[in-house]
């Protein structure tokens, strides 16, 4: 079965066709990054606009590598939650018009299952039961996946997302947006004892996370250094900063695992392509004899060859939507479909 999948949550405008959930024919992205890196962040009428902009040369471009023509895929997939309300109304409008237009079935995709499937593809013997840390720019979730299409959360962050913590301590430290990846870079040459940060934990949630606290400690080092004319080794801070938050990702992750008897330890979202979080993880995941999974660095920033992936069994599970399908800015990962909401 070949699925088209389009993705337009955030700032990527994104269209796939992907065969059977495992095998990708053309994963094409329109990245905005740069006119948002203009202003610190994502602009959502930017977005929204520039995703209809780069819609249909997306997609026309996914089909055209794949070798296939709008009539000859079996299924079209869309990312319809949650993201920015404006951006993801453009992929599924779009959507649903090619669904309609070419009489094909519209499979509705739940953006953080999508970045879980990003494993299958990358993969492609992995089945579930595994446990999943999913860890992106506005989410970091500890998952429970049953199978294809039956999530448990087991924790989340209270606050701020680690995407969002990295990128704000980033921005503090003049990274340009999205600070995460040069944070992770420059981490790489600094010493990650200089500075002692604190582990933030949450009281009688164990696989609950909390960032809001650590990346106000990081500003407020900044500051304090340069009302007293002072100025931090950035790489240090960078390093220091990096470990106290991979730290808490990690431990509440091996203490899910340990509690729940889990096998396989998989990681997905922008975040699982932290240098240090994927070797800690592998490194953890050796010690106690468990799988370690984890997406190829191509897929593990927003893309729609993972919509694609996880709409395979999205359809097999039945969960279709018809031309009535409206995108949702927050939805629970775990809620059977859009008729949850
Ligand atoms: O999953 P994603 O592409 O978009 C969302 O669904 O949010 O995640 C983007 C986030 C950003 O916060 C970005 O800074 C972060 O992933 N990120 C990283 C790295 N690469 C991307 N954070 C830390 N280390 C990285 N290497
Ligand atoms: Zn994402």
């Amino acid at each position: 079965m070949r699925i088209l999948a389009l993705e337009s949550s955030c700032d990527e405008t994104a269209a796939a066709v992907v065969e059977d959930g495992r095998t990708v024919l053309s994963n094409i992205v329109a990245s905005q990054v740069e006119e948002h890196r203009l202003y610190g962040g994502v602009v959502p009428e930017i977005a929204s606009r520039r995703h209809c902009e780069a819609v249909a040369g997306v997609t026309r471009e996914a089909l055209s590598q794949a070798g296939m023509t709008l009539s000859e895929v079996d299924a079209i997939a869309v990312t319809y939650a949650p993201g920015l309300i404006g951006a993801l109304l453009v992929g599924v409008s779009f959507a649903k018009g090619l669904a309609l237009a070419a009489k094909k079935p519209l499979i509705p995709v739940h953006h953080l299952r999508g970045h879980i499937a990003a494993n299958y593809i990358t993969t492609p013997d992995l089945t579930p039961p595994f446990l999943c840390l999913v860890v992106s720019g506005g989410h970091s979730h500890i998952i429970e996946v049953q199978d294809y299409t039956h999530l448990r959360v087991l924790g989340r962050t209270r606050d701020d997302a680690a995407g969002e913590a990295f990128d704000k301590a980033a921005r503090a430290m003049g990274m340009p947006y999205p600070g995460g990846v040069e944070l992770d870079r420059v981490a790489e040459g600094g010493d990650d004892r200089a500075f002692s940060l604190p582990r933030p934990s949450v009281d009688g949630a164990p696989y609950d996370f909390s960032f809001s606290g650590l990346k106000t400690a990081v500003i407020n080092l900044l500051h304090n250094a340069s009302q007293k004319g002072q100025t931090l080794s950035v790489p240090d801070l960078s390093a220091s900063y990096r470990r106290a938050v991979v730290e808490c990702l990690v431990k509440n992750f091996v203490r899910a695992a340990k509690d729940t008897g889990a096998k396989t330890l998989v990681i997905a979202g922008g975040v699982s392509a932290n240098s240090l979080l994927r070797r800690s993880l592998e490194a953890e995941c050796a010690a106690n004899g468990w799988r370690f999974c984890r997406p190829d660095l191509s897929l593990c920033g927003d893309n729609a060859a993972m919509i694609g992936s996880q709409a395979y069994y999205e359809y097999q599970a039945g969960n279709l939507a018809s031309t009535a399908l409206n995108a949702c800015a927050s939805m629970e990962i775990a809620a059977s479909g859009p008729e949850d909401f």
